[in-house]
Parts: structure tokens; C-alpha cells; sequence
């Protein structure tokens, strides 16, 4: 298991520092100060704390906002707020935004907080443990290969379900890579076609002259090129489903022919007089916003009711960031086993980058990630360095960094000094990685104290984060 602190002081004025670091001292705690709320907030993205005592009032960042950083990055983290007097009706309210609780100073008895901190590290141990469990079981939040345990997915399964064993029209919204046309397979899985036909088509791909010959078919001679009479994909799906991706992308002379073919059932090729009747499921998506194409007049709005019966909006990945943890993991499963490699656990650093991302290009640019991380990595652990940099932000600095290759570029005093940081993080890097972050096992190897050794480990600037681990269980 990794090692985390068990508390972060965020206070800056110094006497008050001194007595809460007696008390951590008394009790054994592994604890980290932070005299600001930046310094605070860095120690947050780089360690996992277990409880934070804060006090509200601080230079940069108020208690308050760090709190709020706390649980809008759904860290666990305990925080306990200390307030001067006059500030305790702040405090009220920070414990309705989520504090486990709060202290008056200066303190009354000592030994209060003590316990009271001591409480608040076993609700976090509570909290982990849930949260360890939860992810054990992405199996148990999927649903026909969607993978999600947020409220608002569990609302799209709820849909799916009740809507699949209907013939009704669905439109599937959302931006790009939340997931639509996994939704639109899902429905036809589950549907009483599903031993039918499930035909898709990509209308952006296509261009429009071939667009409606594919979907309608043609006759022999109809247009130049048209050698032999051709079925269209409606005809293909009779008795199935159509599933039209990108459908905020068809002309409106196409559109006309889909209304037809949603209102009479029926189509007609293209050069025929005479239509068919076929009985196909439409399922479309799209990631444009239709009403504001109806209103550009690029959009029938009549066809955008006969499709909208059902609407399934697909929310943003950071909109449901419950979930990023649980695909990141579902997708390490599944890239390691098809590049056969055995890749089965994130840093928690990695975990937590992950966890505060925005996800612009959403689940499919999350399992590009992942996929570029199995294939890159070395051993069975994500690090930092097997993220692309877009990913990292500015805060991290490469572990590996070999240092320039052509040392002669240099003086002498500045190339020894870059050879001796490069072997300094080399060697550092590699025995907290042998040990997992575990500073007192890899001082010992290294033959120092953990004092010392403490000591350079901040001089290079080594995350140790970096090298804890989280491991999923089989
Ligand atoms: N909830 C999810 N669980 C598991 N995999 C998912 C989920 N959502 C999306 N994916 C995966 O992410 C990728 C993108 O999903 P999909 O193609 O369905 O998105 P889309 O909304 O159709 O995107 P676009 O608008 O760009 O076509 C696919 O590889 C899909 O398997
Ligand atoms: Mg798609």
C-alpha cells in the first residue's frame, strides 16, 4: 500500500504552525505545511492527504476556496477549518460546503484537536475504502459496453432500457467522443430487432449526390455512373435499424426524402416511380445544436420532431468526472490485454491528472491517453511520463530527464552541475520507484538518513506522488 499524510497544516502564522506541529508530533503523524493556499494547493495536486487542518483566513487563496478545490477535484480529503473570532459564522457555512468540521482559536484544549483530527482520519479511511471497492467493480457499472456510475449516466441506462423494446425514433445528442454511437448499438442490443439488421452510416462522410443514392438506392441509368440498379441502406435495414451518425449534416433536399421515409414508411430510389415500404427503426445523432441550425434554416424543424420523439443527451466526461476514474481503468484492462501486456495499475499522481482534466475531445480522447500508455509504458504501472505533455500541464517535470546529450556544449562547472542533477533524479527516481514512494525503505537502500535524504528529494524537485501506487484488484 502507499503512504499517505496524514495531515496537511495550512496555516501561516508561525506560533500557531508550532503548536499544531507539537500535536502531529505527538500523535506520529506524517504531516506537510503549507504557509499559503497556493503552497496548499500544490501539496493537494502532488500528495494525498488524508485530513487538512485550514485556517480561513490566509494570504492568496482563503480557506474557503480550498476547501472548495478539495471538493470539486472529489478528493477525499478531511478538511477542518480553524477560524479566529468573528469568522465562525464562515465556518458554519463551510461545513454546509462540506467540511468535516470546524476549530475556534486559539484553542481551549489541546488535546480537542487531536482527537478531532484523529476522527475526521477515519471517516477519510471510511471513504477510501468505499472508493477502493467502487473500483474493483467497473464491471458492475457497465451496461452493454458503456462504461459509467454517475447519475446522469445511470439516467441514460435507465432510457435505454425502457425505450429499446419501442419502434420510437431516437435522437442522440452530445459533443464529440461522449459516447452516441455506443448508445445507438446499445439500443438496437437491446431492442426485439436486435437479430436484425443494424445499419450505420457516417452522412458526413458521404458526399451528398452519393449520400442519397446510398441511403434510397438508384435505379439503372438514373445519373451518369449508374451502371446497375442499387438497393439503398433503408432496404438493407428492413426490419432492422438505420442508425444515421451525424445527421445535422444532410442537405435539406436529403432531409425532405428522410421526412418521407419517417412519415409514410416508404422510399423511393432514386430514378424509380414507384416506392417500397420497408419497416426500419431510426436511431440518429448528431453533435451540432439543431435548433440553432432550424433557426439558420439549415435544419427542417419538421423533420427535427419526427426525430426527436426520444432524446438521449450524452453529457460531457467532465460533467460526470465520477466516471473518469472508473473508463481510465476499464480502458487499461482493455488496451493491456490487446497489446498483451500486463499493465494493470495509475500512479496516483497519474490518477489524479486524469481526475482534473478537461477532456475537450471526452471519452475518446481519455482512451487515446490510456492506449498511448500502455503501449509506451515499461512494467505494469502508468506514470506521469507515459501521459502525452498536454495532459501533464506545466507543474511536472519529466522523471527521466537524461540531461543534455552533448555535455561539451557546456563550461565545465555548468556541465558538471546538469550531469550531477541528471544522475541525481536518475537514481532518485529509480529507487522510489523500486519502492513505491516509500521514503524510509529507499533512504535505507540508499545508505542515508530519511532526513537527508528528504532533503534532496525536494532539492530536485521529485514528486513522490508520483511513485505511490493504487492498485486494482482482478
Ligand atoms: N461510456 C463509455 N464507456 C466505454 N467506452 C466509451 C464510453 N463512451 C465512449 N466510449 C468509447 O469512446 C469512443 C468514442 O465513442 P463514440 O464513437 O460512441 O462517440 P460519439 O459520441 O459517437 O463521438 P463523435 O461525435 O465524435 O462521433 C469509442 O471508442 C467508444 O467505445
Ligand atoms: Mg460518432
Amino acid at each position: 500500500m502507499f503512504k499517505t499524510v496524514d495531515l496537511l497544516i495550512v496555516e501561516d502564522d508561525e506560533s500557531m504552525v508550532k503548536v499544531l506541529e507539537r500535536i502531529a508530533k505527538e500523535y506520529k503523524w506524517n504531516y506537510r505545511i503549507a504557509k499559503s493556499g497556493a503552497e496548499a494547493l500544490e501539496i493537494f495536486n502532488r500528495e494525498v492527504i488524508e485530513v487538512a487542518l485550514v485556517d480561513i483566513k490566509l494570504p492568496g487563496f482563503s480557506g474557503l476556496q480550498i476547501l472548495e478545490h478539495v471538493k470539486q477535484n472529489r478528493f477525499i480529503t478531511e478538511i477542518i477549518l480553524m477560524t479566529g473570532v468573528g469568522t465562525v459564522e464562515t465556518a458554519v457555512s463551510a461545513i454546509k460546503m462540506g467540511a468535516y468540521d470546524y476549530l475556534t482559536k486559539p484553542f481551549d484544549d489541546i488535546r480537542k484537536v487531536g482527537t478531532l483530527v484523529e476522527k475526521a482520519k477515519e471517516r477519510y479511511q471510511l471513504l477510501h475504502k468505499i472508493r477502493e471497492l467502487e473500483r474493483q467493480n467497473v464491471d458492475q457499472y457497465e451496461f452493454e459496453g458503456i462504461i459509467g456510475r454517475s447519475p446522469k449516466m445511470q439516467e441514460v441506462y435507465r432510457i435505454i432500457e425502457a425505450i429499446s423494446p419501442t419502434d420510437s425514433t431516437v435522437l442522440i445528442t452530445g459533443d464529440s467522443g461522449t459516447g452516441k454511437e455506443l448508445v445507438a448499438t446499445a439500443i438496437h442490443r437491446r431492442s426485439n430487432r436486435k437479430d436484425k439488421p443494424l445499419v450505420v452510416i457516417n452522412c458526413s462522410a458521404i458526399p451528398e449526390q452519393l449520400l442519397e443514392s446510398e441511403l434510397f438506392g438508384h435505379k439503372r441509368g438514373s445519373f451518369t455512373g449508374a451502371i446497375a440498379d442499387k438497393r439503398g441502406l433503408f432496404e438493407e435495414a428492413d426490419t432492422g435499424t438505420i442508425f444515421l451518425d451525424e445527421i445535422g449534416e444532410v442537405s435539406l433536399a436529403i432531409q425532405v426524402k428522410l421526412l418521407r421515409v419517417l412519415q409514410e414508411g416508404e422510399v423511393r430510389a432514386i430514378g424509380s416511380n414507384t416506392s417500397k415500404r420497408v419497416h426500419v427503426r431510426l436511431l440518429a445523432a448528431t453533435n451540432k445544436d439543431l435548433a440553432k441550425l432550424i433557426k439558420e434554416g439549415k435544419f427542417r424543424e419538421d423533420l427535427y420532431y419526427r426525430l426527436n420523439v426520444i432524446n438521449i443527451y450524452l453529457p460531457r466526461l467532465k460533467e460526470r468526472a465520477e466516471d473518469i476514474s472508473l473508463l481510465a481503468y476499464h480502458f487499461l484492462r482493455k488496451h493491456s490485454a490487446k497489446l498483451k501486456k500486463r499493465v494493470e495499475k495509475f500512479s496516483v499522481y497519474v490518477l489524479q491528472t486524469l481526475q482534473n482534466y478537461e477532456w475537450v475531445g471526452n471519452v475518446r480522447e481519455l482512451e487515446n491517453v490510456i492506449e498511448r500508455a500502455v503501449v509506451l509504458v515499461n512494467g505494469d504501472t502508468i506514470y506521469a511520463k507515459d501521459l502525452p505533455p498536454q495532459i501533464l500541464g506545466q507543474s511536472y517535470y519529466v522523471t527521466e530527464e537524461a540531461g543534455p546529450k552533448d555535455l561539451t556544449k557546456f563550461p565545465y562547472q555548468e556541465a558538471k552541475d546538469r550531469a550531477l542533477a541528471s544522475f541525481n533524479r536518475t537514481y532518485l527516481a529509480s529507487l522510489l520507484k523500486q519502492t513505491s514512494g516509500n521514503i524510509s525503505i529507499a533512504s535505507e537502500r540508499a545508505g542515508m538518513d530519511r532526513s537527508n535524504f528528504k532533503k534532496i528529494i525536494r532539492r530536485y524537485n521529485i514528486d513522490i506522488g508520483e511513485f505511490k501506487l493504487i492498485r486494482m484488484k482482478e
